[in-house]
């Protein structure tokens, strides 16, 4: 896909699903995108084991036609092991690369990978322009604010990156020292906005459609990204893109969305981790219903997939979504690589 190609689905739908390890895998990019993301990406890849052809690794690269557009996430601290593996993803049929700067994961930052490059901005230009000159697909980039408080520079990032031909910054809106304590700071991303060269992508926080289309209109941002709000509410990007061009949403009933993740999870994963998954998902989904936390005590020591499936659909067919709390204060998935 070409860069205008690209930007031309971000103008039509600018709701994109964050990258998540260990969630946005390929059954959930494929729900998620059915439920109208605008453009999904994999969970972060190590360019270390494409290199050294961990199949582990190359399985996170898997995706099907109904994602497109879909970029693959990679992570690395070496500009030559990253391009290889930028045109590892490119001769797979990527749409585009992104490039993980956000990461604030010990393991990785030691190596100077994740955030670690958002202190060394020579080092960035290098590993964007080896990644650059490796493939000829669009390659974006997703960071934080900056390593820390006192050297927030995601102004200076997005003017490395507009040299280097990058096609927008995703900017989740804390440093790395904050990792997910406190909220984003989307005035701070409304700034670096306004003064940025190229698109800018704004993330954190967003728990409803109303608050995505409000961020995506008070920040300027050309697109805003949506990770742990979609695991309480499966239908924020239909009702984000129905709010933003003032069409009806059609909110899919939420036992009927089990039905279809459970589908797309028996395409892609073995009989346990399918079960494991639905608890998973069935617990996130039922924050801040009435009876949330004994229904979350059922379904973890249910064993059967199928028994999983029922015991989920009876629990939501019996509520209304007005009953739904507000629970976005709530501490949540407070770690993640980006
Ligand atoms: C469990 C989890 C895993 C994550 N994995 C990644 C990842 O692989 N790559 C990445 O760039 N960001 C990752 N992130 C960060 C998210 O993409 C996003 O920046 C962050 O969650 C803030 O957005 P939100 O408030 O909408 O969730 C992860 C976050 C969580 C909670």
């Amino acid at each position: 896909m070409t860069e205008s190609e690209l930007l031309n689905h971000l103008r039509k739908n600018p709701f994109i699903l964050a990258p998540m390890a260990g969630i946005t895998d390929h059954a959930f990019r494929t729900f998620m995108k059915r439920h109208k993301a605008g453009i999904v990406v994999t969970e972060l890849i190590s360019s270390d084991g494409l290199e050294y052809g961990s199949e582990r690794t190359q399985r996170l690269m898997s995706f099907d036609e109904s994602q497109r557009p879909v970029g693959l996430q990679l992570f690395g601290d070496d500009p030559e092991i990253l391009g290889r593996a930028a045109r590892q993803c490119e001769e797979k049929g990527a749409d585009f690369v992104d490039l993980n700067f956000g990461c604030p994961v010990p393991k990785v930052v030691k190596k100077g990978a994740g955030s670690a490059v958002l202190k060394d901005l020579d080092q960035l230009k290098r590993i964007l322009a080896g990644v650059k000159r490796a493939v000829n697909i669009p390659v974006t980039i997703k960071i934080r604010t900056g390593w820390e408080q006192t050297s927030r520079n995601a102004d200076k990032v997005c003017q490395v990156a507009h040299d280097e031909g990058i096609t927008w910054v995703a900017i989740h809106g804390r440093t790395r020292a904050q990792g997910y304590a406190g909220l984003a700071d989307w005035d701070y991303i409304q700034a670096v906005k306004a003064a940025s060269p190229l698109p800018v992508l704004g993330n954190g926080d967003i728990h409803t459609a109303e608050q995505a289309v409000e961020r995506l209109t008070t920040s300027g941002c050309d697109g805003v990204l949506i990770g742990r709000g979609c695991l309480k509410n499966p239908n924020i990007f239909a009702q984000a893109l129905a709010l933003h061009s003032q069409t009806l949403a059609q909110a899919t009933p939420i036992d009927r969305l089990f039905d279809e993740l459970h589908e797309h999870l028996q395409d892609h994963c073995d009989d346990r981790l399918v079960g494991l998954q639905l608890k998973k998902f069935a617990s996130w989904y039922s924050a801040g219903y009435p009876g949330a936390s004994n229904f979350r005590k059922i379904i973890f020591q249910t064993q059967r997939t199928e028994e999983i499936l029922v015991t989920a659909k009876n629990f939501f067919c019996s509520m209304n979504e007005n009953l739904q709390q507000d629970t976005s204060q709530e501490a949540f998935l407070m770690g993640g690589h980006g």
